[in-house]
């Protein structure tokens, strides 16, 4: 991270196509630098607090499918401000309760520096809880897709695959259609010659073809 974006970050301006901030932190799984998370994907996430019901249930239905990830290359970490020992305890209680143990790692951020720099708190916000903001980041360090939720809708794992599977089969020549998923047809972009226009059989073969009903 850069000064500005340390001083300046919040809002971020941070766009799909941007390299993700790296940073350093404390974590539940010990010291993590997200620039060591290169050479695969990672799902970097916020959740407004712990110890709060609907972080909860996401934890649990992200530690029962940290192994879907996982078999996509993919790692998981969480950030909260909440302090590293309030990580702890929560996920005690989790395990305690649902048997589950979340073993990503999950960051504390009580400055909110991380939290500024990628946008999932505002400057000016009072509240420090984040949003529930997610980066999809590529093993460039990449950031591929971006989602925010807010504190009172929980995400959908199966649509967080969904969009990983999507990312990792289109690259970046092809397209994933609406409701795609692992198995159906990508889509080519649409041609950029006037030539191919008017030599395509259809009308619309030029920018809608394969695929696409
Ligand atoms: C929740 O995770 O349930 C939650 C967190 C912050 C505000 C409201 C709900």
């Amino acid at each position: 991270m850069n000064d500005d974006q340390l001083s300046n970050g919040p809002y971020s301006g941070l766009r799909i196509g941007d390299l993700a901030p790296d940073f350093t932190a404390r974590s539940t799984a010990g010291p993590v630098r997200l620039a060591d998370f290169r050479q695969n994907w990672l799902i970097l996430f916020s959740h407004p607090a712990d110890f709060t019901p609907v972080c909860t249930t996401e934890f649990v239905a992200l530690a029962r499918g940290a192994h879907d990830f996982a078999k996509r290359d993919c790692a998981l970490m969480a950030l909260s401000v909440d302090s590293l020992f309030s990580h702890f305890a929560w996920l005690r209680m989790i395990r305690d309760r649902t048997g589950v143990e979340v073993r990503f790692p999950i960051i504390e951020d009580p400055t909110m520096v991380i939290a500024r720099a990628y946008g999932m708190v505002g400057k000016e916000d009072a509240d420090s809880g984040t949003v529930r903001t997610t980066f999809f980041i590529d093993p460039t360090g990449t950031i591929r897709a971006m989602t925010c939720y807010p504190a009172n809708v929980g995400r959908s794992i199966p649509e967080m695959l969904r969009t990983l599977d999507a990312l990792q089969a289109a690259g970046e020549k092809q397209l994933a259609p609406a409701d795609w998923q692992p198995g159906d047809a990508l889509l080519n972009p649409a041609s950029v010659s006037l030539d191919e226009v008017f030599a395509a059989a259809e009308p619309s073969d030029w920018f809608l073809k394969g695929g696409a009903q």
